[in-house]
């Protein structure tokens, strides 16, 4: 699976090394409170398991799907919620937690449904972030890595649900997705 993989980005190694600071400022952070930690499905889900235990204040998690009406549609900012929470945001401090922030459609979106629902705050955790894609202004609170202009693979980022599981992060081959 490697081989699909033009250049290798960050290493397991690496990751672990950031997400584990990452972790230290976010406990730091929230040291007064108990935030709600809400996953955005699926990219999310390996950060998320690596970055809660790497937080050690007490949290609660949850988790959101969220869907693009198509690539089409995706640049009028349409998305929506297809796995809402379990539990409410009212007077929460919520952070929510991204694989990667490309345009920032899906966090300004999601942002501001959580704060229509009476959080009492909104914070973002990412792991990658893609500044020179951005469409709506929306930065993330917390970035374990700033990343290029580039289609990206691994730590839970999929290409047509492949490749999440990679532990490392890479820009992928081109070819493999070109002719689609
Ligand atoms: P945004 O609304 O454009 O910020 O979309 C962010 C979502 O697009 C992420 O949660 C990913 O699911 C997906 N995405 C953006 N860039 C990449 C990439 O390089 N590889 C895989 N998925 C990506």
């Amino acid at each position: 699976m490697l081989d699909d993989l033009e250049s290798i980005l960050f290493s397991r190694e690496q990751i672990a090394d950031r997400v584990q600071e990452v972790g230290r400022t976010i406990s730091r952070d929230y040291a007064s409170t108990q935030p709600l930690v809400i996953g955005v499905l699926k990219g999310a889900f390996v950060f998320l398991a690596d970055l809660v235990r790497r937080i050690d204040i007490p949290v609660e998690i949850d988790f959101m799907a969220i869907s693009s009406y198509g690539a089409s549609t995706k640049s009028s900012g349409v998305v929506k919620i297809i796995k809402d929470l379990d539990v409410p945001v009212e007077g929460r401090h919520v952070l929510v937690v991204e694989d990667i922030v490309d345009t920032g459609m899906t966090l300004s979106y999601l942002r501001d449904v959580l704060l229509r629902r009476g959080a009492a705050s909104v914070k973002i955790v990412t792991a990658f972030d893609k500044p020179a894609r951005r469409v709506v202004a929306i930065a993330p609170d917390y970035c374990c890595f700033e990343v290029p202009n580039a289609f990206l693979v691994g730590y839970g980022l999929d290409y047509s649900e492949r490749y999440r599981h990679l532990p490392c992060v890479g820009v992928l081959r081109p070819d493999i997705y070109s002719g689609e």
